[in-house]
């Protein structure tokens, strides 16, 4: 058995290789085992044995890297953050403290926890000249338009943590990002509902901090419910990674050019702000209240079936979760809590949701598909009940996953085996022909 490390050498290989015969050639590939889940063929050097490529659009069989991050086992509905399970984490942990597990690996010591709490608490506070950035904006822009700016304009006020090759840079980048996405995305909001800006403040941890800087005003004391609190922060902990997801693979490739870390998290914003990613608890949540009462279901559930209809069931299905997706189970235990919480634990939209995933559960389509409930069904329904508007899911979303996102910026960044990615294609169009002036054609 054989795993594919960091700066592996081939001669440590000892499974028996694939062979793959290709116009009467025959090669042999190297296959490397994972410390869970499938095993790789390694094809790097299939070109040049072949001048072949591979073929493989949305990467459905393809392997971009090797990480020690993040497990997740779709047949089992099963993540694993370093090796922990996802539930677990929600239950027992909280969301700085998983920053910590997914940045450095392992659990934190209490004094370690300490020093990266205060470290991330340093540095929450934004540059006072990007208050002038934000009013450049129109007031009823998306929050998620403004985070891939803001985000984006990081690079422009913090030049001393741009250099990707100082380790030391690379870490105080990750910190920052870490410690503004809330500010970032709290005053997005504010400024779309016209309120001042509210500043961070340290006594109050990661979740609790975010609530009081999008919900409390400064003519009034604004206290953070714990229960609320305590949803906010799971929210977190169930976004912050997900593997080689597409908003993390855009990540991932900026960075392979040497781009800052401030572009690669803003394309990472900006790839996840798409519907069939994090967009979806926003389009999951509208799709709910257009259905409106679970006697509506049956069409919408037809129409979702319909090759002839665009519409599909949002919040539903999944590329690797071919069962129920454990983030979604999580969500819906905490979206009755905060529902009970606010008093309305018989909304007719948590009624529309549940039947509308008993009846999906059942329906042949969706269980031959193993179309199941993913985390943006009810995190929606969870979001609204706390009070943010529809336009901010994604943008918390995007906060919660910064630290996945720079957790596999910074292994790809540290992997000497690191090149530019560069895919290739199989070129459909016009084959070699001459120019021809506009008067002759
Ligand atoms: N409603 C109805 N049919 C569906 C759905 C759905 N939500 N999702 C997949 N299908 C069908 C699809 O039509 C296809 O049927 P057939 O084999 O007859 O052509 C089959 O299931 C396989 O679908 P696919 O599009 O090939 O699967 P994919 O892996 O490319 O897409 C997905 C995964 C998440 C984009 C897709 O399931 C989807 O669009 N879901 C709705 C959007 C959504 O909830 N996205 C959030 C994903 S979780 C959060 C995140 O990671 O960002």
């Amino acid at each position: 058995m054989c795993n594919l490390t960091k700066g592996y050498a081939m001669s440590e290989q000892k499974n028996d290789p694939a062979t793959l015969t290709v116009d009467g050639k025959t090669v042999e590939l190297p296959v490397y085992n994972a410390s869970v889940g499938p095993s790789v063929i390694d094809v790097r050097k299939l070109y040049a044995q072949t001048g072949h490529f591979t073929y493989d659009p949305g990467f459905t069989s393809t392997a971009a890297c090797d990480s020690d991050i993040t497990y997740i086992d779709g047949d089992k509905g099963e993540l694993l953050y370093r090796g922990y399970p996802i539930d677990q984490l929600a239950d027992d942990s909280h969301f700085l403290e998983v920053c910590y597990l997914l940045l450095y690996g392992e659990l934190p010591d209490k004094a370690q926890m300490e020093d990266f709490e205060s470290r991330v608490t340093n540095h929450t506070m934004l540059h006072e000249q990007m208050t002038n950035f934000y009013r450049g904006f129109r007031r009823d822009g998306h929050p998620m338009a403004i985070m891939v700016g803001v985000v984006g304009a990081l690079s422009a006020f913090y030049h001393d943590s741009t250099d990707i090759t100082d380790p030391q840079q690379r870490e105080i980048a990750s910190i920052r990002m870490i410690a503004k996405m809330p500010t970032i995305a709290a005053w997005a909001y504010k400024y779309s509902i016209g309120q001042p800006f509210v500043y961070p403040r340290n006594d109050l941890d990661y979740a609790s901090n975010f609530l009081h800087m999008c919900f409390s005003v400064p003519c009034e004391e604004y206290k953070v419910d714990p229960i609320m609190a305590q949803a906010m922060d799971r929210i977190m902990t169930l976004h912050a990674d997900h593997e080689q997801n597409a908003s993390t693979s855009t990540v991932r490739l900026a960075g392979s050019s040497d781009a800052n870390p401030f572009a690669c998290i803003a394309a990472g914003v900006a790839c996840l702000w798409g519907p069939a990613h994090g967009g979806a608890n926003e389009a999951a949540l509208n799709m709910l209240h257009e259905i409106g009462t679970p006697d509506q279901i049956p069409e919408y559930i037809a129409r979702a079936k319909d090759k002839d209809d665009p519409f599909r069931l949002m919040g539903f299905g999944h590329r690797v979760y071919k069962n129920y997706d454990p983030r979604a189970k999580v969500m819906q235990q905490t979206a009755k809590e905060v529902l009970e919480l606010v008093g309305v634990e018989n909304s007719p939209i948590l009624q529309v949701a549940q039947e509308l995933e008993k009846i999906a559960l059942e329906d042949p389509y969706f269980v031959e598909r193993k179309l199941y409930p993913n985390v943006d069904f009810y995190s929606g329904i969870v979001l609204s009940a706390m009070g943010f508007p529809t336009s901010m899911f994604t943008a918390i979303f995007a906060t919660s996953r910064t630290v996945g996102w720079i957790a596999q910026w910074k292994e790809m960044i540290s992997d000497p085996g690191q090149r530019i990615g560069r895919p290739r294609q199989l070129y459909t169009g016009a084959s070699h022909r001459d120019y021809m002036a506009v008067e002759k054609r």
